[in-house]
């Protein structure tokens, strides 16, 4: 997975047939790079524009299902930029040296646990890349999807996913590969939802989508956020969640990316999976990025 684009410069107007071109690759690599882009978050949000999207959604710079509830709201002026993120991060007391529990140091796809339609593309844009660390790791869910026993996709093709957000915190120990440990952390985090299990999911997905387009499916989940496919116990619903993305996260399927100032990587929410690395690993670093999300209004669609 993945490509890099050389020899475009995304603040000019881009050539119909090279939108349709990178319109056509996004699908078949899954992330794309440009290098030595440093534009400005509007040059940033026209450039997204040439994937597609909601026009409307966009212009309101909404991300969801189109209430104001989940208008992005925007920063610098730029409606379409959801975080703008400066270092040199300083990891907060209350963070406890950053090994608090956060998703997105864990595979994750981003909006899942909200009941909302999530972006169909997300980008992120790097100004100043951390001197170390700061890599962003992605895995195509296609392939996690293609790579899983038959047996298993019978259920998964079915299963909803139900997420619910708990105000709770959990300590995180940090592996030797430099990434947070996750499993004993979803066994304390799945005790405290039992304990205290909101009356209704903050969201629920099909765990299979399918591009309608292609057809080929994909596996839209966080699963730290996540507590059980609709019908099944949590216990059985990470366990398979666990069979299924084992070997898609198995080092040669992941791609690692290492940030460079300049860069612009986009990819679609809903056929990649990502998980950024451990804040402690770059703190006190100089590191700044915009993100952006490109809405759709379209739901996850489940697998036909
Ligand atoms: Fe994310």
């Amino acid at each position: 997975m993945g490509l890099e684009i050389m020899g475009l410069d995304l603040s000019q107007p881009l050539p119909g047939k090279v939108k349709r071109e990178l319109r056509r690759l996004i699908h078949e690599y899954s992330v794309l790079l440009f290098r030595g882009q440093n534009r400005t978050c509007h040059h940033e949000a026209d450039f997204l524009r040439i994937f597609p999207h909601n026009e409307t959604a966009y212009e309101l710079g909404e991300r969801g299902a189109g209430s104001t509830s989940n208008r992005i709201g925007g920063i610098l002026g730029c409606p379409h930029t959801v975080a703008e993120f400066k270092a040199p991060y300083r990891i907060s007391e209350d963070e406890e040296r950053n090994r608090k529990y956060w998703f997105g140091h864990s595979w994750h796809c981003d909006e899942a646990f909200k009941a909302v339609a999530p972006p169909l593309y997300t980008a992120i844009s790097m100004k100043v890349a951390a001197a170390t660390g700061g890599e962003t790791l992605y895995i195509d869910s296609r392939k996690a999807y293609e790579q899983t026993r038959r047996e298993l996709k019978s259920i998964i093709d079915k299963a909803r996913l139900e997420y619910y957000v708990i105000d709770k915190k959990f300590g995180a120990e940090l592996h030797d590969t430099g990434r947070h440990r996750m499993d004993n952390m979803t066994n304390a985090r799945l005790k405290a939802m039992q304990s205290d299990l909101p009356a209704i999911p903050s969201g629920v997905h099909p765990l299979v989508t399918q591009d309608p387009r292609t057809g080929r499916r994909s596996i839209y989940v966080t699963p730290e956020a996540a507590y059980a496919f609709s019908g099944y116990t949590p216990q059985d619903t990470h366990r398979i969640l666990h069979e299924v993305l084992s070997p898609a996260i198995s080092a040669e399927n992941v791609y690692v990316h290492h940030w460079r100032a300049g860069d612009i990587l986009v990819w679609p929410q809903r056929q990649v999976i990502h998980s950024y690395t451990p804040k402690s690993r770059y703190e006190g670093r100089e590191r700044h990025f915009h993100q952006l999300h490109v809405p759709a209004h379209l739901p996850v669609f489940p697998a036909t």
